[in-house]
């Protein structure tokens, strides 16, 4: 008998968001000793993880009546979010206001008006670059989302500080990647933007086994979480790498060890993701699978690695990465 991924018909496409396949990287991992378990998150109705949190925020909101039928949604985004964020609020009948630097790539915008999304672009500040968000780009984001929340007595669904969007990632993410690894995860290793993830996937993974190690991926050169000065705000990986010091979803007891990808290995890996494996992927999936690359040849040969491979690589069509 096949196996079918999902074998009902669904109520709506919200009952799509998660359950992403594990896939074991063989081919990429042919010169070195051990393994990587990615979990392809680009495979979500928005093609990112996002879709996860997106959810858990709404429903979690809508249980304890801090959202009202028909309320505004508000968040600012670099567009994954505000994507998963679109197709809630859409199935369910929320406006949602999305506000997003004009330093992510088009492609994101443009998905979110698709998705029926009002979008707010906010210009950089003087000296950035587009395709690279500051944190200080990132500031008058959160400025202007603070100020449509209140102008429009809005619901702010706020990924980098509501509980919420980090449970996502601990009552489902980190146990599917259990359930479907049959529990064999030595390593964990996640690129860190909100640090939503990576503070909720840690936390099951060390209630599943103390032993499991968590490691946070930064950008070379903006690695200030491990205590390094930056020399580089405007690295190329999208979707983190903030330079922002404290993260409140992002639990410090959990971090077992720090590493650093520069722009030209996550490119280059996610353009070997998908020459070789099959995956079209983007920026901060190549950072994930090349921090896991640089365990497994430094130290922690022989080991299972757990990634998540975030967004899809049709979210940067219209930079580089893709030549
Ligand atoms: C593509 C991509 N990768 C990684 C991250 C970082 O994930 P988190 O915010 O859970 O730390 C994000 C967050 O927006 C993202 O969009």
């Amino acid at each position: 008998m096949e196996t079918l991924r999902y074998d009902t018909c669904l109520d709506s496409v919200l009952g799509a968001i998660g359950n992403t396949p594990l896939v074991e990287l063989s081919r990429l991992t042919r010169d070195v000793e051990g393994r990587i378990l990615a979990k392809a998150e680009y495979l979500n109705p928005g093609f990112s993880k996002k879709d996860r949190i997106a959810l858990q925020m709404i429903e979690e909101a809508e249980a304890e009546g801090k959202l009202k039928p028909g309320q505004t949604v508000v968040e600012l985004t670099s567009g994954n979010t505000g994507t998963g964020l679109s197709i809630v609020c859409a199935v369910k009948g929320y406006p949602f206001v999305a506000l997003m630097s004009r330093g992510n790539s088009t492609e994101r915008a443009r998905m979110m008006k698709a998705l029926g999304a009002e979008v707010i672009l906010i210009d950089q500040l003087p000296g950035s670059t587009p395709g690279q968000v500051s944190g200080g780009d990132l500031a008058l984001v959160e400025e202007a989302a603070r100020r449509i929340t209140k102008e429009r007595n809005a619901f702010r669904a706020d990924q980098f500080q509501l509980p919420s969007s980090s449970r996502a990632h601990y009552l489902h993410t980190a146990p599917e990647i259990l359930k479907q690894s049959n529990g064999k995860v030595d390593i964990y290793c996640d690129y860190v933007g909100t640090g939503s993830t990576f503070g909720g996937c840690a936390a099951a993974f060390k209630e599943h086994d103390p032993n499991i190690l968590c490691y946070v991926v930064e950008p070379s050169g903006a690695a200030v979480l491990s205590g390094k000065p930056v020399t580089n705000p405007n690295h190329r990986i999208q979707g983190g790498g903030y330079s922002m010091t404290e993260l409140s979803l992002l639990d410090k007891k959990y971090i077992d060890g720090y590493l650093q990808v520069t722009d030209e290995e996550a490119m280059n890996v996610a353009r070997r993701l998908a020459k070789e494996e099959g995956i079209f992927a983007g920026f901060s999936s190549g950072a994930n699978v090349a921090a896991a690359l640089q365990l497994l040849k430094n130290g922690h040969q022989g080991k299972t690695i757990a990634v998540l491979l975030p967004d899809s690589g049709l979210k940067y069509l219209s930079t580089d990465l893709w030549e």
